[in-house]
């Protein structure tokens, strides 16, 4: 039996407008797995994960690798969890991309050398390393979203969770990224629109609908089901269209 290493109970989560983004939302993520996240624009994906490493604290019901997150274990959270955002402009706020990608290892205390080693490392995995000496915000939408990525794949997180990770990406970077996500081993949860992706990478899906977990399964059970991905405005994704 793999070991359990998020796990979630009745979550509920309304912003403070009163918007209910989250309802009574309950899940279990296991070690190693790829989990999709997927459900229409405003089902509450990105609010979901925003809770995984505490940026957003609906209720105390969540725990992450045995910890409660609460004020006491949030840093050591943050630091196994790796989270990047939908919008790159929310990940990015040093003067260059070698500062951004080398916040997180500072931060954990890691000599000169190591830093310059997991920056090196991380932007040659998104293929980033030419700019690393350019400001991030001078990049296009694509440079800006496979420099987030290296922002955590620097802190060599235990859990990875990614939101849009394919978004204003181009075919070859896509392609890169789906085989970067397929080389690590680590939990990954992935929040996205792209269907595809998710066949490629994902063993398990969650469909979220309204603030609600509408459906879970495992991925081809999930998307060879076409009346429950049209009943929540989903397609279907092109590799199974194919097959029809
Ligand atoms: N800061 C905020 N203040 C108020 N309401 C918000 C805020 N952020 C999101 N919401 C609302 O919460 C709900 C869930 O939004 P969320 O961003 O989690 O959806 P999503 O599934 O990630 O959508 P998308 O596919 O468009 O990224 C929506 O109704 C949205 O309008
Ligand atoms: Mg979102």
């Amino acid at each position: 039996m793999p070991k359990k290493v998020i796990e979630i109970r009745n979550l509920s989560y309304s912003y403070p407008d009163g918007t209910a983004a989250l309802k009574d939302i309950g899940l279990d993520i296991f070690e190693a797995e790829s989990l999709g996240v997927i459900g229409p624009n405003g089902a509450g994906k990105s609010t979901l994960l925003l809770h995984l490493n505490g940026i957003l604290r609906g209720n105390n019901h969540i725990r992450i690798l045995d910890s409660e997150i609460n004020e006491r274990t949030l840093s050591l959270v943050r630091r196994k969890v790796g989270l990047v955002f939908q919008h790159p402009d929310d990940q990015l706020f040093m003067p260059s991309v070698f500062d951004d990608v080398a916040f997180g290892p500072l931060n954990m205390g890691l000599s000169k050398e190591e830093v310059h080693h997991a920056v090196q490392g991380a932007l040659k995995e998104v293929d980033m390393l030419d700019c690393i000496r350019r400001p991030s915000h001078h990049l296009s939408a694509g440079q800006k979203k496979r420099v987030s990525l290296a922002t955590v794949l620097s802190m060599s997180p235990e859990i990875l969770v990614l939101d849009e990770p394919s978004s204003d990406l181009d075919p070859k970077h896509r392609q890169d990224l789906i085989n970067v996500l397929k080389r690590l081993s680590i939990t990954k949860i992935i929040a996205t629109h792209d269907l595809d992706l998710v066949l490629e990478v994902c063993s398990r899906v969650v469909l979220l609908d309204n603030g609600k977990l509408a459906a879970a399964g495992n991925v081809l059970e999930i998307f060879n089901n076409r009346k429950l991905l049209e009943e929540h405005n989903l397609g279907i994704p092109a590799k199974l269209c194919r097959t029809v």
